[in-house]
C-alpha cells in the first residue's frame, strides 16, 4: 500500500500507487486481480514507456512471470512462447543464443515483453508486430483472451491493446522466428555500424552486436540518465503534404510510411530545427545526444517534463504547422 514508484518508471520522477500488486505466477493473476476490488489496474512493466505527470489513481500492478520456452516447431521456424514480465533484451538474445532470428534489430529495447505488442515496439526497420504469433492477455471482466496477429491490429506504435482502453493485462507472448534468414540491414545507421566494422555478410548476431552499439552511442541510457526513448511519435503525413513541407525545408527528412501515399517525417529533425537540442528548463531537459528523446537531470518532476514537452510540440507546431503527439503514456494528466 502507498507505494514508491520513482524506482520503477526510467524517468525516475516521483510518483505514487495506493496499492501495487506484484504478480509473481500467472495462474495467481485472477487471485490478485481480486485485491484491486474489481478496478482495471494500471500495468507497469519496466516503466520505459510512460511519465507519471502526477500520481497513479488506482492500483498498479506488475507482472514478474519471466518464463522463455520454445512450444513449437515447424522445421524452418519455431514458435517461442515468453511471459510477461521477461526482460525485452533477454528475449532477444535468447532468440538468437537459440539459433532463431528477426529480433536482433529490436536489441537493447528497455521494458518488458508484455509491453512489446501494446506499442508494437520497433527500431531499425523492424516492428515486433512482424514476429508475434499470438498474444495471450487478460481482460478485467472478460477473462483471458488469446489474440493473432490481425486481431492485434498493429500499427506505427500501436495496436488494439493501446487503443481499445479496456485495461488490456498482456500475460504472454508467441512469436514465430525463422531458423535461418537474411538480416535486415537497409536502414543507414546499422548498415553504416556493419560496413565500418567491415562485415560485409553480417550474421543476425553480428547485426545485434551493431545495433547494440549504435543505441549505446545515439541514446541515452536510462540506467544513467532518466528518459523513457523517444517522447514523439514521428508525425505522418500524406504524400502531397510531407512533399510540399520538406520543399520548404531543405534537409527535412522523409521516411517510407505505412502505404506509398503517406511519409514519416523525423520528430528529431523538426524538434532540432527548433533549437531544442540540449535545452534545459531546470532538470527537465532534452538530450544532447537526440532531439527526440527528454531527459530528468535529476529532480525534475513528471508536470515539469510535460509542460517541456508541449512547449516543445507548440513550436514545432507553430514553425512547421506539423502536430506531435507523445509516444509513452502519461498518467495522471491529459496531452
Ligand atoms: N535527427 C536529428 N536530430 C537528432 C537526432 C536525429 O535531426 O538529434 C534526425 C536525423 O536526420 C536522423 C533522423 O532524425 O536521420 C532519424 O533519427 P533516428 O535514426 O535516431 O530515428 P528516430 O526516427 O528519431 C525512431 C524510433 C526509435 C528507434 C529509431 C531507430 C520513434 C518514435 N522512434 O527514432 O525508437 O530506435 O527510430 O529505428 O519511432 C522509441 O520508440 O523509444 C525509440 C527510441
Amino acid at each position: 500500500r502507498d507505494a514508491d514508484l520513482g524506482a520503477r518508471n526510467t524517468f525516475r520522477v516521483p510518483a505514487r500507487a495506493p496499492l501495487l500488486i506484484e504478480v509473481m505466477r500467472l495462474d495467481a493473476l485472477d487471485a490478485a486481480l481480486g485485491h484491486a476490488g474489481g478496478a482495471a489496474p494500471l500495468v507497469l512493466g519496466g516503466g520505459s514507456n510512460l511519465l507519471f505527470a502526477g500520481d497513479a489513481p488506482g492500483p498498479v500492478l506488475s507482472l514478474q512471470a519471466r518464463g522463455i520456452a520454445i512450444v513449437g516447431d515447424a522445421g524452418d521456424r519455431a514458435v517461442v512462447r515468453a511471459e510477461g514480465g521477461a526482460q525485452w533484451h533477454a528475449l532477444v538474445r535468447w532468440t538468437l543464443e537459440h539459433g532463431l532470428c528477426g529480433l536482433e534489430n529490436l536489441a537493447l529495447i528497455p521494458g518488458t515483453v508484455g509491453a512489446a505488442p501494446i506499442q508494437n515496439i520497433g527500431a531499425y526497420g523492424v516492428e515486433v508486430g512482424e514476429f508475434v504469433h499470438a498474444v495471450e492477455a487478460f481482460v478485467p471482466g472478460a477473462g483471458m483472451r488469446r489474440l493473432g496477429p490481425a486481431e492485434c491490429g498493429f500499427g506505427y506504435r500501436d495496436s488494439v491493446f493501446k487503443r481499445d482502453g479496456q485495461g488490456w493485462i498482456v500475460t504472454a507472448v508467441e512469436f514465430s522466428l525463422p531458423r535461418d534468414a537474411a538480416p535486415r540491414t537497409g536502414y543507414a545507421g546499422v548498415r553504416e555500424a556493419l560496413a565500418a566494422a567491415g562485415i560485409s555478410d553480417p550474421s543476425p548476431m553480428q547485426v545485434f552486436d551493431a545495433v547494440c552499439a549504435l543505441r549505446r552511442s545515439k541514446l541515452p541510457d536510462p540506467a544513467t540518465i532518466g528518459n523513457a526513448g523517444s517522447f514523439f511519435k514521428n508525425p505522418v503525413l500524406p504524400l502531397a503534404q510531407a512533399q510540399a513541407l520538406a520543399g520548404r525545408h531543405p534537409g527535412l527528412p522523409l521516411f517510407p510510411g505505412a502505404d506509398a501515399g503517406s511519409r514519416k517525417l523525423s520528430a528529431a529533425w523538426l524538434i532540432d530545427a527548433c533549437g531544442w537540442k540540449g535545452h534545459r528548463d531546470g532538470d527537465a531537459g532534452v538530450s544532447e545526444r537526440h532531439a527526440l528523446v527528454l531527459v530528468n537531470h535529476g529532480s525534475a518532476s513528471g508536470a515539469q517534463l510535460l509542460a517541456l514537452a508541449r512547449r516543445i510540440a507548440g513550436s514545432v507546431e507553430e514553425r512547421f504547422g506539423v502536430a506531435l503527439e507523445p509516444e509513452p503514456r502519461i498518467v495522471g494528466a491529459r496531452w
